[in-house]
């Protein structure tokens, strides 16, 4: 494969007629074109990503089409969250347009997980829908957002609100665009690694905590947990790919960490997604052992080896002041779906065995939020 260095790994996401690969190695957006036109014969392509990325990874990405003779034009939105939002949305369709782009033509996401939720949107709503190819650039948008069509914005009234589910054609995992990674973003998209050994591969776990130290490094170790990842996320998307079941088992740590992330505004000097869900799964497990579905032994195991890799795994551990209990279970019930007074949380045995619980109790939830957060940050603390 043109300028592919050492081995490429490649995961089948069996969705059937949607089905696609997921190429993993380092090099792949030098290879990009020829894979592309492999698999979509005169195609040609809007790349949308983000102006750092841009700088890094758009010119490699740009001439290798170019080499595989597939005419494209770059666009590049403002890095952040907020490209998630209807006036950006409304850029980025408007340039596709504008490049004459047609329905059997590709949307190339370049990016991060913001840059890959616009741009498949995009792609899907643009002429009733084009193609779309993910190239992925941060350890989050490789195991997690490039995988399983999730595509969308955000409204005033939450987060991911407005989309679709649109598969990509391919996905593109260049394990080289991780050495210009932040240490932090990195840290943060491992959490999203070690949510797939704690949902239902154990062995995984196990190896994570042997192995993590040269996943960080870089090279096979790194290359082996990714591909590992986006195979427990494959598995998982093509037997529930719209989430009417099995697929909520990834939200594991979620619920926690959804509530962190509203309650700290957002704002990413305090908590990133991945530490948030860091937060969320070891609190997943000691609530699991506080209601005796788990032994503590294991929530500990968890915490031990989240905390080894300099991750977040207590609330006491975000700058800043929180809201107190009984308003994080307000948050709570604000991103979850509340049946007829039940919360739905993604709850475990042990290390490898989480599961939908559907009936969790809120005051279960308060009592135990109480346990675990400050003492100073009772509920009515000022905020
Ligand atoms: N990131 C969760 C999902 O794709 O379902």
């Amino acid at each position: 494969m043109a300028g592919v260095e050492g081995g490429v790994e490649t995961v089948r996401v069996e969705l059937g007629a949607r089905g696609y690969d997921i190429l993993i190695g380092e090099g792949l957006i030098g290879a990009a074109g020829a894979e592309i036109a492999a698999r979509l014969p005169g195609a040609r392509a809007a790349i949308i990503t983000d102006d750092n990325v841009a700088a890094h990874h758009a010119p490699a990405l740009a001439a290798s089409l170019e080499a595989a003779g597939i005419d494209a034009t770059t666009i590049a939105v403002r890095p952040g969250e907020k490209a998630k939002s209807f006036p950006v949305l409304e850029e980025v369709v408007d340039a596709v347009l504008a490049a004459r782009l047609e329905r059997g033509d590709a949307v190339i996401a370049l990016g991060g997980g913001v840059v890959g939720d616009l741009a498949g949107f995009v792609s899907g709503i643009v002429r009733r829908g084009m193609k779309f190819v993910q190239v992925p650039t941060s350890l989050l948008a490789q195991v997690d957002s490039s995988v399983g069509g999730k595509t969308g914005i955000n409204s005033a009234r939450g987060k991911n609100l407005v989309g679709l589910f649109q598969q990509p054609a391919l996905v593109l995992a260049d394990t080289a665009a991780l050495d210009t990674l932040p240490a932090r973003e990195f840290r943060a998209g491992y959490a999203e690694v070690a949510k797939y050994g704690l949902i239902d591969r154990p062995d995984f776990f196990a190896w994570l905590e042997a192995n993590w130290r040269a996943v960080f490094s870089g090279g096979p170790a790194r290359s082996h947990a990714i591909a590992e990842s986006c195979r427990a996320k494959a598995a998982v998307v093509a037997r529930d790919e719209y989430e009417a079941g099995d697929r909520a088992l990834l939200n594991l740590g979620h619920t926690f960490g959804h509530a962190l992330e509203a309650a700290t505004g957002y704002d990413s000097a305090r908590l990133v997604h991945g530490e948030g869900v860091a937060v969320g799964m070891a609190l997943a497990h000691r609530f699991s052992a506080r209601l005796n579905l788990a032994s503590p032994d294991e929530a500990a195991r968890v915490e031990a080896h989240l905390a080894a890799v300099g991750l977040p795994v207590s609330t006491a551990q975000i700058p800043g002041a929180l809201p107190g209990p009984e308003r994080m279970l307000d948050y709570i019930a604000q991103d979850k779906k509340v049946s007829r007074g039940a919360l739905t949380f993604i709850l475990t045995r042990g290390i490898g065995r989480a599961f939908i619980a559907k009936d969790v109790a809120p005051a279960e939830v308060l009592a135990f939020l109480q346990s675990v957060m400050e003492p100073t940050m009772e509920p009515g603390a000022a905020r």
